[in-house]
């Protein structure tokens, strides 16, 4: 095989057939005044074939034409649940996209109106990082000893990679379900690729202590670690982060302390462990959204997340005061770019019989993810 072609088959996406057709010159403008009116219309004409899935995190203009808005985990849910939506537009990132797809029949079809909206988070574990890192705890006897686990936010590959190797997947609303799961069938756990979350859940919901974690580096030999210290470790956790959820600090819990009388911190578990340990209130994107809905009137709340879910929060609780916990605007740059240009120019295509970016992930990817994702919706 070419080396062309083994660029092009990276992490079990074939980038050719996600290649599809450009839409260079085919998007609609931003500023067209008739853009909502050609969703309306092009949705309308799509009928009951096609489910439009939204992650909270995208901007009002999409989320508006979401059939079902929800977090990963529910939008994983959603796509294995609905067998007769030929079609499924992924308003949301690449790897749950390529979740959605490998949890649909063949003969459904997953749409990512934008192929660039990817994950930093999950581009920091490669399987080729991940296969060595497995390579080297094999040496040390400890594969069968360590459960892997990992969260949505990685590719397919990774979630193949945990599959084969008897672990799981999990969101951030199931964490320390699949964790103490692990830790039912294995002494180790190898947590992937959040640092974050891996760390909070093994703390602060299994009574874990920071010493029992360590920092796996997949720049550096050997993870960056002594064999004593993998060895003694109970949770090995992969150096990767959230690049929007990582920035909130100390400083701004301080800060929003200091402003605003009584507040409440509530902070997703991707934020770092020491923000996350000073919060009032710790919780998926869902539990986020249900702390805000039942809170009285009247109650302050600084929140810790994306911030197109913390505006539309504070738009829909105007009897609440709703803000956002940093002080510089920080949306999830790859979740903005599905927009609605973006989205009409996908459903106009199929409304010509075209179907653009779709997402695909290959068989023997998709039959050992699988085995990962199906754990994880089984999960008690
Ligand atoms: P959840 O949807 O699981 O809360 O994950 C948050 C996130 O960062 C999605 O990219
Ligand atoms: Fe990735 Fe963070 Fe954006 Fe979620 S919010 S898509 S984890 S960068």
């Amino acid at each position: 095989m070419a080396l062309s072609d083994l660029l092009l088959l990276g992490e079990g996406r074939d980038l050719r057939s996600e290649r599809g057709v450009s839409c260079d010159g085919q998007l609609p403008s931003a500023s067209d005044p008739k853009l909502v009116e050609r969703a309306i219309a092009a949705r309308a004409a799509l009928g009951d074939e096609v489910m439009i899935l939204g992650h909270h995190y995208q901007r009002d203009e999409v989320i508006d034409f979401a059939d079902i808005r929800g977090d990963s985990f529910k939008l994983a849910q959603a796509a294995a649940d609905n067998p007769q939506a030929k079609y499924i537009f992924f308003c949301g990132v690449h790897f749950m996209a390529e979740s959605a797809d490998i949890l649909t029949t063949s003969e459904q079809q997953v749409i990512l109106p934008d192929l660039s909206a990817g994950c930093s988070m999950a581009d920091m574990a490669s399987s080729v990082q991940v296969n060595d890192c497995w390579a080297q705890l094999e040496k040390l006897n400890l594969g069968s000893k360590t459960i892997p686990i990992t969260y949505m936010n990685s590719s397919a590959a990774i979630k193949a990679f945990t599959g084969k190797n008897g672990g799981a997947v999990c969101t951030s609303s199931n964490a320390e379900r699949a964790m103490k799961w692990a830790f039912e069938k294995g002494e180790k756990v190898l947590f992937l690729p959040d640092q974050h979350l891996g760390r909070n859940t093994a703390v602060l919901k299994l009574g874990l202590t920071l010493d029992d974690c360590v920092i796996w580096n997949p720049w550096k030999s050997n993870g960056g670690l002594t064999e004593e210290q993998i060895r003694n470790a109970k949770v090995i956790l992969w150096r990767g982060h959230c690049s929007v959820h990582g920035r909130f600090s100390l400083e701004n819990i301080k800060d929003a302390r200091s402003k605003l009388a009584d507040v409440k911190i509530l902070v997703h578990p991707e934020c770092q462990h020491e923000v996350v340990a000073a919060a009032d209130v710790v919780g998926s994107t869902e539990m986020i959204i249900q702390t805000i809905t039942n809170a009285p009137a009247g109650s302050s709340w600084a929140i810790g997340t994306e911030l197109n879910l913390v505006q539309r929060l504070a738009n829909e609780n105007p009897d609440k005061n709703v803000i956002f916990l940093d002080k510089t605007i920080c949306y999830c740059s790859t979740m903005n770019r599905i927009d609605l240009p973006h989205l009409v120019w996908a459903m106009e295509s199929l409304v010509g019989g075209e179907v653009v970016n779709q997402i695909r992930v290959s068989p023997e990817i998709a039959k050992h993810a699988k085995v990962a994702l199906d754990r994880m919706l089984a999960l008690p």
